[in-house]
């Protein structure tokens, strides 16, 4: 079965996957991929059995936990120090400006011409959401960008295997950038995301300098390319189903409703990985403890036990209980942010073009955390 699903279409492969081996190894010794949503979202659930501490890297090289990575207590603790910066009201207060970035973005983009809309949109304005709400000023957010693409293109290695000596160069270039930003702020404070963390203190105790910028590094990990992917599947399913388009732009208040299809439809974050605690069972398999074991978020999402035509786009589907931002203790910190950004890429793209034509939509594969690198589009 191997050699055929790493041919066909993902979402082909993930149905073979529901209907014939819903918890099951590719290779011998390998992770444990789970394809069902009533599987994932018991893992997900549990994080007691599953756990989220996965890195194969010796303690004294793995720096401050960061709460991705980590269980409870050391992840409540992180979580709760960050949380009140990601509540709905905080976020909603970056509307204008993000708006702002997108149509500054959009506005470059020329009409009826060929465009790769990952560089001109799609990557670009993720990572200066996040830079501003870090403080990262102007002049630095080319440097800024390249740091996390270095970091993110390992982020494999830097978890399981042996980080390259760029993506290590670049952690500690971007820490050193950080830590003397850190230090302003602390003489100076700042009122953005990063002048909040350093100020927070609740009976939790504060942040130190290495929890913050472990805390930065998540951002640039977690918060980036999915969203970068999130912008890539609106567009791709924009040329797909057009009427999509037209849609929101009779109907902009549609553009939530469309934001979530579409995580659940081409979901961005498409797995995750656990650590077994203890022997399980699931689905009828037994996996010894210690095991990792990759939740198949994006199969989950296309899962016709859970949703009705599972892959067909609708934008009036009723209930949606999408896995795409996770579930349980480490749902998506950034949801509410991802979801704005979302929303006025949708609302934005479509008041401005009647058409959105992807020009080689062999190019844009699914599956893989993030998207296609490459979109090239036509807008009119
Ligand atoms: C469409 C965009 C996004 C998607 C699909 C997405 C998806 C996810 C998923 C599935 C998880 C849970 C992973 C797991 O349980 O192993 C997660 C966690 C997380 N996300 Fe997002 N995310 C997105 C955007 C963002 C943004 C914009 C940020 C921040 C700026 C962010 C920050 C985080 C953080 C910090 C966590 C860890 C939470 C924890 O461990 O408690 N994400 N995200």
């Amino acid at each position: 079965m191997s050699e055929s699903l790493e041919t066909m279409n993902p979402y082909e492969g993930f149905k073979l996957l529901r209907d014939h081996a819903p918890v099951s190894q590719l290779e011998a010794d390998g992770p444990w991929q789970v394809a069902r949503h009533a599987d994932v979202n018991a893992i997900l659930r549990d994080h007691v059995t599953f756990s989220s501490d996965v890195s194969m890297q010796p303690e004294e090289k793995r720096g401050a936990p960061s709460m991705l990575f980590s269980d409870p207590p050391v992840h409540h603790r992180l979580r709760r120090l960050v949380s009140v910066a990601f509540k709905p009201s905080q976020i909603q207060t970056q509307e204008a400006q993000i708006r702002l970035r997108c149509n500054d973005l959009l506005d470059a983009i020329p009409v009826n011409t060929e465009v790769d809309l990952v560089k001109a949109l799609a990557a670009p304005l993720p990572v200066m959401v996040i830079a501003e709400m870090l403080g990262v000023e102007d002049g630095d957010m080319a440097t800024f960008k390249a740091w996390s693409d270095e970091i993110f293109s390992n982020i494999g290695e830097i978890l399981f295997g042996t980080p390259s000596a760029e993506s290590e160069r670049a952690a500690l270039e971007m820490n050193a950038y950080f830590l003397q930003r850190i230090n302003t702020i602390r003489a100076n404070p700042k009122s953005h995301l990063l002048g909040q963390l350093v100020a927070t203190e609740t009976e939790d105790g504060k942040l130190d300098d290495e929890e913050l910028l472990s805390f930065c590094r998540l951002l640039l990990i977690a918060g980036n390319e999915t969203t970068t992917g999130l912008i890539t599947a609106s567009a791709r399913i924009f040329h797909e189903n057009p009427h999509t388009l037209l849609a929101l732009k009779q109907r902009p208040d549609l553009a939530a409703i469309f934001v979530e299809e579409a995580l659940r439809f081409y979901s961005p974050f498409s797995a995750t990985v656990r650590r077994t605690t203890k022997d399980v069972e699931l689905a009828g398999q037994k996996i010894p403890a210690g095991e990792l074991v990759v939740p198949l978020i994006a199969s989950a999402n296309r899962d016709e036990q859970v949703f009705t035509d599972p892959d067909t786009f609708k934008l009036d589907r009723e209930a949606n209980p999408h896995l795409a931002m996770g579930f349980g203790i480490h749902f998506c910190l950034g949801a509410h942010l991802a979801r704005l950004e979302g929303k006025i890429v949708a609302e934005e793209m479509a008041r401005r073009y009647s058409s959105v034509t992807l020009t080689n939509p062999k190019t844009a594969t699914v599956g893989d955390l993030g998207g296609p690198k490459e979109l090239m589009v036509v807008v009119a």
